[in-house]
């Protein structure tokens, strides 16, 4: 459920750190005003208050505070494609449109130019927190991490490790090629200095592509090197397509099924983000479950490119940790609010589906997602399965301020149709706070995304 708090002040600390909240604002909940950040107003617009003057952030109609998006799946090099490559279906919009899009980035120059604006886009629509595929170049990847480090997003980045079945120009010369550029990006990543008063933003994620595009070899060092570093993330991509499935099974005949290969390179645990999960077998899920594995719920990209539909409310219903993915740009756009979107619709599509929701009487499985549920996938969910529950998802003291202020506007205003301008949702008279978020859910766009918080800095916006 969502506590909704009508009126209270949160206080952040200077270094970022939710200090103080008046009333009793608990869990998962979206406040409506924020009175008070530790912080001056020219700080706050370049970075971190170092002397704890006092500016004020007090909501206006039509406004509230909700945390942080978690963006737990996309990629960094594909966003020239965003919109571009509908027709295909995974295998062929891999090899077609998506590897030379990749390939693009062994211009280091290229990478760095490119990287810059993902970022800032990515920034605009919300996520707070996000989790990037780069290519398979080191120096590229650096550079994604960079971008990150410098807007201040917080973001987990990795470089794809891919030693066969991509392109010939598109692909590992060996895996130890593939280890030693991975274990060199982890390194320079640990290197990007934390922010001047936290933990740092930008983390290292292992990021085997998917079963397919890596050897047995390379998937082995990959586990060895996973298992030298028992707390780091691990990204990759599982049960997306029919054909990548049997593809997977005739490539790991040994293997029970296709969780089961990462399994059996100790792949799958506490911290690997599963891409898409649209076809998972009973003893997938329950061995996903066992290991304590997340998925990244990816429901634009499942319908844009014809993969699946993924059984979220079963997941939950199991207490398997859930996000939400973009998967730019297998989805159309970084937009949480279109994934949410979508998220609802597939849960309302599989609802639809006799043979499914009529197996299920009680919790989430066959029936719509709620709100609360949804809202829950797009931030706490998402910090859950990125292991990062503890600092962010939702407004607790103890943890980092990351947060949006969103607007929906109301009638007239400055401005084509004011604030940012989005035609289709303004607020009515009457409005509830839980009215207002069910708007900004279903209705709001990026233009109702005011500004963006990470850590208690300012790092994107339209407002002021
Ligand atoms: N499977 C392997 N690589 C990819 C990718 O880049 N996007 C998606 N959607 N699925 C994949
Ligand atoms: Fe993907």
């Amino acid at each position: 459920t969502i506590e909704y708090s009508s009126l209270s002040i949160l206080g952040i600390s200077s270094n970022g750190i939710i200090d103080f909240i008046t009333n009793n604002v608990t869990s998962d909940s979206v406040d409506r005003t924020i009175e008070t950040l530790l912080c001056d107003a020219e700080n706050m617009k370049k970075g971190w208050s170092k002397d704890g003057n006092v500016a004020r952030i007090v909501l206006k109609n039509g406004e509230f505070l909700c945390p942080g998006f978690v963006d737990t799946h996309t990629h960094a090099p594909q966003f020239p494609n965003l919109a571009r490559g509908q027709q295909y279906e995974l295998m062929d919009w891999l090899k077609c449109v998506t590897f030379p899009a990749e390939e693009r980035l062994k211009d280091t120059e290229y990478a760095s130019v490119l990287y810059k604006e993902v970022v800032r886009r990515v920034l605009a629509f919300g996520p707070t927190t996000c989790c990037y595929y780069g290519s398979l170049h080191l120096e590229a990847t650096k550079a994604l991490a960079d971008e990150c480090h410098s807007a201040g997003q917080r973001a987990f980045v990795g470089k794809c490790n891919m030693d066969r079945h991509s392109s010939e120009t598109y692909v590992e010369p060996s895996p130890l090629h593939s280890i030693q550029a991975t274990e060199a990006l982890i390194k320079y990543i640990h290197t990007l200095s934390p922010l001047p008063t936290s933990s740092p933003l930008v983390h290292p994620i292992i990021t085997p592509r998917f079963a397919i595009s890596c050897s047995d070899e390379l998937l082995k060092s990959l586990g060895s090197l996973a298992s030298k570093h028992p707390q780091m993330a691990i990204q990759t991509h599982i049960s997306e397509n029919a054909k990548e499935i049997s593809f997977t099974k005739e490539l790991f005949p040994s293997a029970p099924h296709y969780a089961g290969v990462y399994d059996m390179y100790g792949l799958l645990r506490k911290g690997t983000v599963l891409g898409h999960a649209c076809h998972l077998s009973e003893e997938e899920i329950q061995l996903v479950k066992q290991r304590d594995a997340g998925i990244a719920h990816c429901p634009t990209s499942n319908f844009n490119i014809r993969s699946g539909m993924a059984r979220v409310g079963c997941y939950l219903d199991r207490g398997i940790k859930v996000g939400l993915g973009t998967d730019c740009s297998g989805g159309y756009a970084p937009s949480i609010l279109r994934t949410i979107q979508d998220a609802c619709i597939t849960s309302k599509i599989l609802s639809l589906t006799p043979t499914i929701s009529s197996q299920f009487t009680s919790g989430l499985e066959g029936k719509h997602l709620p709100i609360s549920t949804l809202l829950h996938l797009a931030t706490l969910g998402g910090a859950s399965v990125c292991c990062l529950e503890d600092k962010i998802g939702n407004f607790v003291v103890g943890k980092e301020f990351d947060a949006l202020v969103a607007s929906v506007p109301g009638a007239g205003g400055e401005g084509r149709f004011g604030g940012g301008g989005n035609p289709g949702v303004w607020y009515q008279e009457n409005d509830t706070l839980e009215t207002l978020v069910e708007r900004f859910m279903f209705g709001g766009d990026d233009r109702n995304i005011k500004d963006v918080y990470v850590c208690g800095r300012k790092v994107s916006g339209w407002g002021q």
